[in-house]
C-alpha cells in the first residue's frame, strides 16, 4: 500500500506504517531504548568463578543450544545469546512488562525469569508470532491497523501480554483486557489508542 501524502516519513526513510510493522514483526525498535534509563539486560555483571552450562531451549518452536550461566536471566540469553531483540528491556527489575514473553502460554517477564527455570518449556517471543507463510499473527495485523503505539518500544511486551491473556478469555470485554495487560507499562503513555489496537487484534483472532 502507498503512503498518504500526510504520513510522516521516519528516519532511514520508513513510513510510519512501515516502522510500526517493523517493531510489531519484530520488534526492531533501535533509538527508542534511549527512553528508558535501566540497564540493557545483557550487562548485568557475572559472579566470578560462575560457570556457563550448555542447556537447549524450546524458543519460537525451535531446539535451540546456548551456554547459560547459573544466574542469567532470560532476557539476556535470548537478547544477547540468541539474537532475539524483539525482547525489549526496560526497567530490568519486574516493572513495565517490556520484556514480556510466553513461557508455556503464561506471560513472564525475562529480566526475572533465570534461564535455567525455563528448560523443558516452550519460550515464545515476538519473533515467534508470525506465520509461516510470514504474515502476521492476527493480533500484529490488529495492531498495525490501529496504530495504537508510538515509538513502538513497549510494544512487543504488549503484545505477548495480550496473547497470553486472550489464550484464558478469548473474548475479553475492554476492561477486562485493560486489567490482563496492566503488568505492562508504556512511556508514551497513550493506553486508549494502545487498548484500542489490542482490542482489534483480538477481533482478528477471532475470526480466525
Ligand atoms: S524489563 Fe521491565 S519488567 Fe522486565
Ligand atoms: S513506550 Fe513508546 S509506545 Fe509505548
Amino acid at each position: 500500500m502507498n503512503a498518504s501524502p500526510l504520513e510522516p516519513i521516519r528516519p532511514g526513510g520508513m513510513t510510519r506504517r512501515q516502522f510500526i510493522k517493523s517493531v510489531i514483526a519484530a520488534g526492531a525498535v533501535t533509538s527508542a531504548g534511549l527512553l528508558f534509563t535501566g540497564p540493557a539486560g545483557a550487562g548485568h555483571k557475572t559472579s566470578p568463578g560462575a560457570v556457563e552450562r550448555l542447556i537447549t531451549l524450546t524458543v519460537n518452536g525451535q531446539q535451540r543450544r546456548v551456554d547459560v550461566l547459573p544466574q542469567e536471566t532470560l532476557a539476556q540469553t535470548l537478547r544477547g545469546k540468541l539474537g532475539l531483540t524483539g525482547l525489549k528491556v526496560g526497567c530490568d527489575r519486574a516493572e513495565c512488562g517490556a520484556c514480556t514473553v510466553l513461557v508455556d502460554n503464561e506471560p513472564l517477564y525475562a529480566c526475572s525469569t533465570l534461564t535455567h527455570s525455563v528448560r523443558g518449556k516452550n519460550i515464545l517471543t515476538v519473533e515467534g508470532l508470525a506465520r509461516a507463510d510470514g504474515g502476521l499473527h492476527p493480533l500484529q495485523q490488529g495492531v498495525l491497523d490501529e496504530q495504537g503505539f508510538q515509538c513502538g518500544y513497549c510494544a512487543p511486551g504488549f503484545l505477548m501480554a495480550t496473547l497470553g491473556y486472550l489464550t484464558a478469555n478469548p473474548n475479553p470485554t475492554r476492561q477486562e483486557l485493560a486489567h490482563g495487560v496492566s503488568g505492562n507499562l508504556c512511556r508514551c503513555q497513550d493506553y486508549d489508542k494502545i487498548l484500542t489496537a489490542l482490542m482489534r487484534g483480538a477481533e482478528y483472532m477471532r475470526r480466525g
